[in-house]
């Protein structure tokens, strides 16, 4: 109803702007003196310390979080991490043990796909975590321990909210297993929450400060059939994410790349007009991605894309590429997806209204499906 929406147009916009809160809400009580404590993992610890590996399940924009999950887990902690879509895990005779953490990412807690993957995985002898935004869901209660994100109620359809929130619980259990294992130093645990406590606010000023031009892009775009994404390192899993919330909410064909692919195939879709959001890594980043992204970026555009560049703010070397470079602040390159994703839903909804559509209730969808 109107009133629940509290004066806003949808769920989903409502559901964008409180992404600040759904980070903070999941930090808060969980770090101290820049240290991390995950009291709920308590009765789970013996078990932590041993674990060899992780698989993280999940369906959707959950599984994206967890993508962005693995590569800061296996930096972090250094064990490693496979991420893999819940229904294909389930059939396919994975090799997991007791010293395998399965970590399911969840909003509802409920999805089908996801219950019986974890389902599976505990009768194979692995330890469950379940990342979860529902109290007392059926995910939860069926696996070892949980780690709830609080991102607060989700009502629209396509995820927004609980994806940062899922982000956020990942990097908390990261540095958490990085804090058992002895694999980052107490400062550098420190510094990362640092970063970590910095991203609400920043959050906060691109939904401030992005959301109307994105609005205004949107609108020209609103007859677009394609666009194309791509991200690179934490970026990728952003550029897939961007990509899901055009096919969920716009209806449009929309595919997310990363960006050292593009040569080996997607590159061939390149023609004149082509949209493409490129997500680019800081300058600063010490792998120096952001040359090879902003080259990728020269190559397309040379091909005719239009390319609209989610940048960090001060970064010049994408501007005499780019068509339009929504900003983002800066951040640390870990933290750059809890950023880079927010202009992406915007943009997501923005088309979505641009063409009449219902944000929040998408065609042929559901919120938690609940069948496999
Ligand atoms: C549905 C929703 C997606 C969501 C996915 C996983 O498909 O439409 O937005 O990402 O389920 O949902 P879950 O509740 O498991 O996070």
């Amino acid at each position: 109803s109107a009133a629940e929406k509290g004066g806003w147009p949808s769920f989903m916009k409502k559901e964008i702007s409180e992404e600040p809160e759904a980070v903070a809400n999941t930090l808060l009580g969980r770090v101290h003196d820049g240290a991390v404590t995950l009291t709920e993992l308590d009765g789970v610890a013996e078990a932590l310390a041993g674990v060899t590996r992780v698989v993280i399940l999940g369906c959707g924009t959950a599984s994206y979080a967890g993508m962005v999950g693995k590569y800061a887990i296996e930096a972090w902690a250094r064990i490693p991490v496979d991420v893999e879509l819940s229904h294909e895990f389930r059939y396919r005779d994975p090799v997991i043990d007791e010293k395998t953490l399965v970590v399911s990412v969840s909003q509802s807690g409920e999805t089908m796909d996801t219950l019986m993957a974890v389902r599976y995985a505990r009768q194979a002898g692995a330890r469950t975590l379940s990342i979860c935004n529902t109290q007392g869901a059926t995910i939860p209660r069926e696996s070892d321990a949980v780690l709830y994100t609080h991102a607060g109620p989700e009502v629209a359809v396509a995820s927004t909210k609980a994806f940062v929130a899922q982000v956020t619980a990942l990097y908390l259990l990261g540095l958490h297993l990085a804090t058992l294992r002895g694999t980052l130093t107490e400062a550098e645990i420190a510094g990362q929450l640092t970063e970590l406590e910095a991203v609400p606010a920043k959050i906060g000023q691109i939904v401030e400060s992005a959301s109307g031009r994105i609005a205004e892009l949107a609108h020209w775009m609103s007859d677009t059939q394609s666009v194309l994404f791509l991200g690179r390192h934490v970026g990728y899993p952003v550029a897939l994410e961007g990509a899901l919330k055009l096919k969920e909410l716009a209806y449009i064909h929309a595919e997310g790349f990363a960006a050292g692919e593009l040569k080996h195939g997607p590159i061939a879709l390149i023609e004149p007009g082509q949209i493409v959001f490129v997500v680019v890594p800081s300058p600063r980043d010490p792998k120096s991605l952001h040359k090879k992204v902003v080259s990728n970026i020269q190559e397309i555009r040379a091909r005719g894309a239009r390319v609209i560049a989610i940048a960090e703010l001060g970064d010049v070397a994408v501007v005499p590429f780019a068509d339009e470079v929504v900003r983002v602040p800066l951040a640390e390159p870990f933290f750059e997806p809890l950023l880079s994703v927010v202009p992406l839903h915007i943009f997501g909804m923005e088309l979505a209204t641009a063409k009449g559509l219902d944000v929040d209730q998408p065609r042929n969808l559901a919120k938690s499906v609940t069948v496999e």
